[in-house]
């Protein structure tokens, strides 16, 4: 969700800036563009380098900067970006924004801004809970200004209670909140995805073809229609999508557990080529050749159905439940009859015979299969799949 977003980060005056080196480290690698403006108590606490070092950008600190004002450069400054984060906001951060004074680059950029803006407060415990401060805080967020914080805990000056700056992911987290919008904006999605290895011995595995690059464009398109999407993986060569949460997992039973740990979900995408069996007792030791040519037996069990066990959740069923059906011989037949067997609410049915290309390959044909329909789709490429895919979806889950 920061994927391509400009941040506009105002450190404030505090000792928490420090956090804000982090901080600014993780925004980068999620993908945001990060550009700092720092008041001139904050460069009393890092120092404008290292803020400019992590960032890869110059620092903003002074209004009347000749080269940028030149251009508007505070106007401009306000609403290039896609958010601004006030971190630490400070007492006198929050004052200042909260009676609209516009005395420094910091508080002008504030003023002049028509981004969204969300402040992370961090000050003493007394200065925090003073009445004062928290009027403020009513008036901000009645400002429609997004807060997250402080936390309760030990603080620098020796006081314990609210007043410590937010943690750096729970900031993120925060952020992609505010910047994730489309029809899915409100709606928690579970993508499973890729192959599940089940161990014979601790050297050799069974696996399938499965390249996990379809259930990568399906999350991939939900995120972009805003979703928040946790993305159960096993080992897949696809790349990983962008904006998700990731959990990687090798086998079917690991899956199963994290599927379970994700839910609750609006949506469940069962993309992932699971293992229908496993060896019943994976050997904790490598299998040697017993040197008379005598051959090794594997004794199979069934893995849990994950896809059916979902759709069938008396409590706690995601409201839409998508499985895939991958086969080589009667496909549209096969699909109906797994749509029913298993519960779900659709069946994304396609043909993986080896003539097709499609295991492994950048297209797909399908046919989406519900109660009442069978869909079928052209041949297209995988990602255009997942886009019309995640639109279908949205016309279900969506905000309209
Ligand atoms: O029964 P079959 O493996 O053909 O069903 C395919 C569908 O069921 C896919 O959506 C797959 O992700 C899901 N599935 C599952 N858990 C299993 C086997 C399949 O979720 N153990």
């Amino acid at each position: 969700m920061l994927h391509g977003r400009s941040v506009l980060l105002v450190i404030g005056g505090g000792i928490a800036a420090f956090k804000c080196l982090d901080l600014i480290r993780r925004l980068r690698e999620q993908g945001a563009r990060v550009v700092p403006v720092m008041t001139r108590a904050a460069s009393e606490f890092v120092t404008p380098l290292s803020v400019s070092a992590l960032a890869g950008e110059k620092v903003f600190q002074e209004l009347f900067d000749l080269d940028d004002e030149a251009e508007m450069g505070h106007i401009q400054l306000s609403r290039a970006a896609d958010l601004v984060i006030v971190a630490p906001a400070t007492a006198d951060l929050m004052a200042k924004m909260a009676q609209g004074i516009g005395g420094d680059l910091a508080t002008t950029l504030l003023l002049a801004t028509d981004k969204p803006v969300l402040i992370v407060p961090a000050m003493n415990v007394k200065m925090w809970e003073h009445p004062a401060t928290q009027r403020n805080l009513e008036t901000l967020q009645g400002d429609g200004i997004a807060v997250v914080g402080p936390d309760v805990g030990n603080m620098a000056c020796g006081e314990v209670g609210p007043g410590r700056m937010a943690e750096v992911p729970t900031i993120i987290e925060a952020a992609t909140d505010i910047l994730r919008n489309g029809p899915l904006a409100r709606r928690h999605i579970l993508v499973t995805s890729g192959p599940t290895h089940e161990p014979i011995d601790p050297v050799r595995y069974i696996a399938n073809r499965s390249s996990g690059a379809q259930g990568t464009a399906i999350a991939q398109a939900l995120v972009a229609l805003g979703a928040r999407v946790s993305f159960v993986t096993g080992p897949a060569s696809a790349p990983m999508p962008a904006g998700c949460d990731i959990i990687q997992v090798e086998t079917a039973a690991e899956m199963m557990a994290a599927v379970q740990a994700a839910l609750p979900a609006d949506g469940a995408v069962f993309a992932a080529a699971v293992a229908d069996w496993r060896v019943a007792s994976a050997s904790d030791r490598k299998i040697k050749k017993d040197g008379k040519g005598g051959l090794p037996v594997l004794e199979f069990a069934e893995n849990p159905d994950i896809l059916a066990t979902v759709s069938q959740l008396e409590k706690g069923r995601p409201e839409l439940v998508i499985g895939f059906a991958a086969e080589t011989d009667t496909v549209i037949a096969h699909a109906t009859a797994k749509l029913k067997r298993k519960g779900c609410d659709w069946i994304v049915a396609n043909d993986v015979s080896p003539e097709t290309g499609i295991m492994g390959g950048s297209e797909n044909a399908v046919t989406v299969i519900s109660a009442d329909a069978a869909d079928v789709w052209p041949r297209m490429s995988k990602d255009d799949v997942a886009r019309k895919l995640a639109g279908k979806i949205a016309e279900v889950l969506g905000d309209g």
